[in-house]
């Protein structure tokens, strides 16, 4: 076989072969296929697409490019669930106790990444002494035992999307959807879950900028997971404004605390109910979405659900008692609030630009060599569509450096107050199932 026939065969719109892909793959991964072949092709697909049967031999080949997470230990249905990304995404730190309480295990392997924010290790380590090298024994214990474990990744998950993911990044092959929709399934059924649930997002903070796109890449994904016999769930929901009101660690694990006791904005909330329904009833815990989310509402307000946060974050080692005092979390030095320039309604609140402003801050990881500060970031006081009077406070800033003008200049160009009623976007688009 060779490289050329297959570039040309994608380049003229033709569908390749399960051998062709596999070629591809293993040839890219080993060294044998160079860079700029690997980048024609990955323009090819850009240009020409795949179909079904081809998205789903792409997936495979990079699950099969390296290891495999074995959850076989594990009692019961195990469902993950991933976001294409955001701002201030709190989502994560609120699910695992959440569904965990009801009794679905939550076995959920994570990373630190670059971004605005830390990733979901980096905020949990915001409590004192919570650490995530477990051995794979203990992992498997704890979710047995409590339905829930948080472990750092470990072995050589994907190889194959870790190296063309790369070159996309620089050959102008990201945004495209069968290359996004392999990828991102690739991980998460290397990850070893029998189900997911996947937060597809749109809006500035996300890849897709409009609902037709984000549609077909859930759709895409939710095709691929079930075709290789994971059950698979899509939820399209809204990323042109951050979610919820803080983004920074401590600042959303506060958050995901008082959503666990029931007090949480009202939007993380509600995304937390669709996606976690999805979960509960995925993992056979509920006969429909509807009674998933009674049981789940039910957890909350009985106090079930902020129990297992304590739990979760005690047995991994972590001071609980800051789940009743989150005042004992670390604390930013100046805490500032950004005031409305004029009156009228909140029109625009760039999500991305917002979490580049608590990236400057602190909050997040620029380079892999970055160190983050948990204490960092921004609280929205006022979302879209809210009411606001001049010299009302839009957002806090927490930073521990005194100087703050180019945030506060960042911020100021990527809010916009309209003179004229705004009113809320909606936050769900969509249901894929
Ligand atoms: N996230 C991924 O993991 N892969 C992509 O291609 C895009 C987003
Ligand atoms: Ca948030």
């Amino acid at each position: 076989m060779r490289m050329i026939d297959i570039i040309e065969k994608k380049r003229d719109g033709h569908e390749l072969t399960t051998e062709e892909i596999q070629f591809f793959v293993n040839g890219y991964t080993d060294g044998s296929i160079p860079d700029y072949q690997a980048s024609a092709l990955l323009m090819a697909i850009f240009f020409q697409g795949m179909n079904h049967v081809e998205q789903k031999n792409l997936t495979m080949a990079m699950v099969n490019s390296g290891d495999q997470v074995d959850l076989s230990k594990i009692n019961g249905i195990k469902v993950d669930k991933h976001s294409t990304g955001g701002v201030g995404d709190t989502t994560t730190m609120v699910l695992g106790p959440l569904v965990a309480s009801v009794g679905v295990p939550v076995a959920k392997m994570s990373g630190r990444g670059l971004g605005h924010t830390g990733g979901t290790i980096d905020k949990l380590e915001s409590f004192p002494g919570f650490h995530v090298e477990l051995t794979n024994e203990e992992f498997i214990k704890l979710v047995n035992e409590q339905k829930i474990a948080v472990v750092g990744q470990s072995g050589n998950l994907t190889p194959a999307d870790k190296k063309l993911y790369a070159l996309r990044d620089v050959t102008g092959t990201v945004n495209s959807i069968p290359l996004i929709a392999s990828s991102i399934m690739s991980k998460k059924i290397a990850a070893g879950a029998d189900c997911i649930v996947l937060d597809v997002k749109i809006g500035s903070g996300a890849f897709m900028k409009n609902v037709s796109d984000a549609k077909e890449l859930a759709e895409t994904m939710v095709e691929i997971g079930n075709s290789v016999g994971r059950k698979t769930m899509a939820v399209i929901s809204d990323m042109d404004q951050p979610l919820g009101f803080a983004i920074g660690n401590a600042l959303e694990i506060k958050e995901a605390i008082e959503t666990l006791k029931g007090n949480g904005p009202k939007d993380l909330t509600e995304l937390c109910l669709t996606l976690g329904s999805q979960m509960v009833y995925l993992a056979k815990k509920a006969s429909s979405l509807e009674e998933a989310r009674q049981i789940l509402n039910e957890s909350i307000s009985s106090g079930k659900a902020l129990e297992k946060m304590k739990i979760f974050i005690a047995s991994q080692g972590g001071d609980a008692t800051c789940v009743d005092h989150p005042e004992r979390l670390a604390q930013a030095k100046y805490i500032i609030d950004l005031p409305a320039k004029e009156s009228g309604w909140i029109k625009e609140l760039t999500a991305d630009k917002i979490g580049v402003a608590a990236m400057l801050l602190g909050a997040g990881r620029e380079t892999k060599e970055s160190e983050i500060d948990l204490a960092v970031g921004i609280v929205l006081r006022k979302k879209v569509g809210d009411k606001v009077e001049k010299d009302e406070p839009i957002l806090t800033i927490y930073s521990n450096k005194e100087n703050i003008d180019a945030v506060r200049e960042l911020l100021y160009e990527n809010i916009r107050i309209s003179q004229e009623e705004v009113s809320p976007p909606p936050l769900i688009h969509e249901i894929i199932k």
